[in-house]
């Protein structure tokens, strides 16, 4: 009997540390997550612009002109506001092609360079264009991507 009870005198102790931890780490994520939104209000505050207007043009030439948050990707930009012929299966991973688009030629020199994970994954991609073709989910909408026009292609895959 004294063995269990200073059993469950341990155990409640250690209960009562690990919520007093738990606490502790409440807090302190809490603080992190202040943090954060902190020197994300901040960000908005001090840009300049958070939007850029992206073109999406369907292989059937419907054109969709929409704002897009600084941060979120060009396929997230479709993907948010129902625009057709972007499937994006891999939500984004780079993993499947399907969120392949033809770049306006006057913007194929303005956009970060592909990385050479896209560049193979665009092999998988329906007709690429050596030049014009690239994988949205890996281009990060900044301000230097207002005006950016890009076409679907026929199918995706
Ligand atoms: S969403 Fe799959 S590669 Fe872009």
């Amino acid at each position: 009997m004294g063995c269990y009870v200073h059993k469950l005198r341990t155990n409640i102790e250690q209960i009562h540390i690990s919520t007093r931890e738990i606490f502790l780490l409440a807090n302190w994520a809490g603080i992190i997550c202040k943090a954060q939104l902190g020197s994300t209000d901040e960000h908005r505050r001090g840009s300049h612009q958070t939007m850029a207007k992206i073109t999406y043009i369907e292989h059937n030439g419907t054109e969709h002109v929409v704002e897009v948050a600084n941060g979120l990707t060009v396929m997230e930009g479709a993907r948010d506001n129902n625009i057709p012929g972007i499937e994006a299966d891999c939500g984004g991973a780079c993993a499947c092609s399907t969120c392949h688009v033809y770049v306006d030629p006057a913007w194929v020199d303005k956009i970060p360079a592909k990385e050479d994970m896209e560049e193979d994954m665009l092999d998988f991609a329906y007709e690429p264009d050596p030049a014009r073709s690239r994988l949205t989910c890996q281009l990060k909408v900044t301000d230097a991507l207002d005006g950016l026009v890009v076409q679907m292609p026929e199918k995706q895959i």
